[in-house]
């Protein structure tokens, strides 16, 4: 039996794919890395290089991760490490490349998971009755009464600082706090139940479940900070002064105390380099460009589906979960609760998500149903993504062994889980977390995001990958985007990876030298890289050997 004959798992349906790759890309990076990235970033100064980052990289290299993928899944392949064998025209070295890439999305869904299970505690935590005396009448901490109310934000910033365990490692692993851990292994446990009921049975139907309730959650947080008024009474905390910081490019500037020292132009913005690397960076977040999930995703496609028009939806469902929901729930009332140097008072996005949403529902009437439906969101799109980081380790798995989706998503998700032990047990400053997002969404990432973009427009080649993209093609709409590919998306990403080393890999170096918890991280990445070149190539090799049985086998009948 061949690999193109070999059963194979397929979407359902059309609709089922496209939400499940918007699922994918729709998480915790449009609702909270977005905001807080515009927040951080000044406001409508961001959105301007976010746009044209989506442009020449966003719709394009998702386009091309698309037909990758439907090409090396009518070929036969169920992994990243087979799509690239293909496409490179079965070279091992590339094999080896998207095998050993699998790594990215294996360690994001480390502290993604993590992440998760704040959303769902923080759920509820609302259920239950916090800030407000109506809930259930629960709490999970024991120094939190049910219906307590906070008076100050550096109080909804200390609750969240002890329930994730930053004041000290190996709290979360302490009896009286650890809710957080059992919540973490409820969200790791249910990933790995539904990748191994399969792409139509697990993933497609979860995706299908979450799309309207995380719709259903966004409009009604919307509504609620639609209707804010000018909760504080302040002169320019109304809810258009929260819009127009988001797409007003020229902005005050704040000094470190939050005293307005003057204004910041657009064109001072657009010449810093920070803020065009923060932009793309954020494209590739939200869009998991590169991570290997949509490549996967794809490969379960059938040969007439239409990528390109798939493509586009599924990029157009993310961009209007962010920009539209996530820009319109968020930015708004963080402005007109903590006024327009919000940004100078937290430092990082998680504290935009986890304090102050908190405390913007804290001081709003029905906050604990607001706060309800956000968290409740927030967890459902994280699921969605979270699902899609662990099919590509699976299908690899599956790829080299033939073994059943159930046994290699057990395997799988236990190896991944120890990773998740070791994000939660070092929770200082959530320094583990910190040292895996640098190194595998920054540095890891951008080495294999130019690596794939190469393949495709110089060893895949231009006109494969626009045959790919037309074949069952209803719209024409992407047919340049192979040529940007290769002539802007692939420059533009240079210049941005280089940027991104001159000023990222000397800091991480400095930062990081003789932590001893980078160094756990390195000593754990290295054997699962080590891990994913075995397979990559046990599997090459079986590759090489079928194709090369099939082309005598093909001599023997026409000699006969
Ligand atoms: N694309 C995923 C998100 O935005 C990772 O959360």
């Amino acid at each position: 039996m061949t690999r193109q004959t070999r059963k194979r798992d397929h979407w359902g349906s059309r609709l089922g794919v496209v939400l499940a790759v918007a699922g994918s890309a729709v998480g915790l990076g449009n609702f909270i890395r977005f905001p807080g990235q515009v927040v951080l970033n000044g406001g409508g100064a961001f959105m301007i290089p976010y746009l044209i980052s989506l442009l020449l990289v966003g719709i394009p290299l998702a386009a091309s991760e698309w037909a990758l993928g439907r090409f090396g899944g009518r070929n036969g392949a169920r992994s990243q490490m087979g799509v690239f064998y293909l496409a490179s025209g079965r070279k091992r070295c590339w094999g080896i490349v998207g095998g050993l890439m699998t790594i990215i999305p294996f360690a994001i869904s480390m502290y993604y998971v993590f992440i998760e299970a704040w959303c769902v505690l923080y759920a509820l935590q609302y259920l239950g009755g916090m800030f407000e005396p109506i809930g259930l009448g629960f709490s999970f901490f024991n120094d939190v009464d049910p219906g307590l109310r906070f008076d100050a934000p550096e109080e909804y910033m200390q609750f969240f600082n002890r329930m994730i365990g930053k004041y000290a490692d190996g709290s979360l692993f302490r009896l009286s706090s650890s809710p957080l851990l059992l919540a973490t292994v409820f969200c790791a446990l249910g990933n790995m139940l539904l990748i191994s009921r399969g792409i139509a049975g697990g993933i497609e139907k979860v995706c299908k479940f979450a799309a309207p309730l995380v719709l259903a959650c966004s409009l009604l947080v919307i509504v609620r900070v639609v209707t804010l008024g000018n909760p504080t009474g302040i002169e320019g905390r109304g809810f258009l002064d929260g819009l127009g910081f988001m797409w007003n490019p020229t902005r005050d500037a704040f000094s470190s105390r939050g005293i307005v020292i003057g204004q910041t132009t657009l064109w001072e913005s657009l010449k810093n380099p920070d803020v065009w690397l923060a932009a793309t960076a954020q494209i590739f977040f939200t869009l998991s460009l590169c991570w290997c999930c949509i490549t996967t995703y794809a490969s379960y496609l059938r040969k007439r589906d239409d990528v390109a028009l798939s493509s586009l939806s599924s990029t157009s469902i993310n961009e209007f979960c962010e920009v539209v929901l996530g820009g319109l729930m968020t930015i708004p009332p963080v402005v007109m609760f903590l006024g327009q140097n919000a940004g100078v008072n937290f430092h990082s996005t998680y504290a935009l998500g986890f304090s102050a949403m908190a405390n913007v529902f804290g001081q709003t009437q029905c906050g604990q149903f607001v706060g309800l439906a956000f968290y409740l969101l927030l967890f459902t799109a994280a699921i969605t993504t979270s699902v899609s980081l662990l099919q590509p380790t699976v299908a690899l798995f599956q790829e080299v062994f033939q073994r059943s989706k159930e046994s290699s998503a057990f395997i799988v998700g236990c190896a991944n889980l120890v990773g998740t032990f070791f994000v939660c047990w070092f929770t200082k400053d959530l320094v583990a977390l910190e040292i895996c997002d640098f190194w595998i969404s920054g540095v890891v990432m951008f080495v294999f995001a130019i690596l794939q973009i190469f393949l495709v427009a110089f060893v895949w080649g231009v006109p494969a990958f626009r045959s790919e993209l037309e074949c069952g093609a209803q719209t024409r709409a992407l047919n340049l985007v192979p040529k940007l590919v290769k002539y802007v998306s692939f420059p533009y990403m240079t210049i941005i990876i280089v940027f991104w080393f001159i000023k990222n890999v000397e800091k991480g170096y400095y930062e990081y030298q003789g932590n001893v918890v980078a160094r756990y991280a390195l000593a754990f990445f290295t054997v699962v890289a080590a891990a994913l070149l075995l397979l990559s190539i046990i599997a090459t090799a079986k590759w090489k050997r079928e194709s090369k049985e099939a082309t005598e086998g093909d001599a023997t009948e026409s000699n006969s």
